[in-house]
């Protein structure tokens, strides 16, 4: 399998006027195509710096990044916005739609900057996206008017729109009850079994086990990397039925 992501001796150093915060030192980590990682550890250890420099929303201050094979260290904002929109599906916990803009619109933006799809294959590929995520009888709604759970599904949509190399999600079932958030990973659960490469960021342990492979990070370090026997629990998840 192709390596999607591969960090090499990558730190981030945050400075401000008294202090440097070293949020990220020496990661060193390979994901390849096809698999489903999980990101875990205590607050404020540096997990969602990490995902924000996949996700190629922020740079690092030392080490290399290379993405899909291509050296991605040190390209400018412009550059870096338009891989992010082609290679890159990102899922926030707090889903980040834009509230004056339908769901379908909602969907349809990044395909809207990539430019290279006329309207109807954007439709089409948006329907699409929104089948998947059992939302197209909701295409017309504004997100206020969906639940959370509803609108964290608009967000995982919005996300393999592109059909990108890698879905990043920084505790995609952190704002959720327990219903909404067993939906959104069983989504995941599937959108993996078809092939996405996916990694999440996830306080819960019980997350972190659906993932085939469970990073965990302390002060800004990989502790631990573990790659669990074939035999995950995904297989044994009953499929909620979505509403
Ligand atoms: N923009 C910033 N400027 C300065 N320091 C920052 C910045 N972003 C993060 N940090 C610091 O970097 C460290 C790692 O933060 P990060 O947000 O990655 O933690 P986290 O593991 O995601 O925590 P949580 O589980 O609470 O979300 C923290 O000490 C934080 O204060
Ligand atoms: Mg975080």
């Amino acid at each position: 399998m192709s390596v999607i992501i591969k960090l090499e001796n990558l730190s981030r150093v945050f400075s401000t006027d008294e202090i440097e915060t070293h949020a990220l030192q020496n990661i060193n980590l390979e994901i390849k195509q096809g698999e489903y990682v999980s990101i875990s550890g205590p607050s404020g250890c540096g997990k969602s710096t990490l995902l924000s420099i996949l996700g190629l929303l922020d740079g690092c201050s030392g080490g290399s990044y290379h993405l899909n094979g291509k050296d991605v260290t040190n390209l400018d904002t412009k550059k870096r916005a338009e891989i992010r929109n082609k290679e890159i599906g990102f899922i926030f916990q707090s889903f980040n739609l834009i509230s004056d803009l339908s769901v379908f619109e909602n969907v349809e933006l990044p395909l809207t900057y990539r430019g290279d799809l006329n309207k109807q294959q954007r439709k089409e590929r948006v329907e699409s996206a929104l089948t998947r995520v059992d939302l197209s009888h909701r295409m017309h709604h504004f997100p206020s008017q969906l639940s959370g759970g509803q609108q964290q599904r608009v967000a995982v949509a919005r996300a393999v729109v592109s059909q990108p190399a890698i879905l990043l999600a920084d505790e995609p079932t952190g704002n959720l009850d327990s219903k909404n958030a067993e939906q959104v990973m069983s989504l995941l659960d599937a959108l993996h079994r078809e092939g996405a490469t996916i990694c999440m960021v996830t306080h819960d342990p019980a997350g972190a086990e659906r993932a085939q492979r469970a990073i965990s990070i302390f002060d800004g370090k990989i502790v631990e990397a573990n790659q669990p026997a074939v035999s995950n629990s995904i297989a044994k998840q009953p499929e909620p039925e979505l509403v």
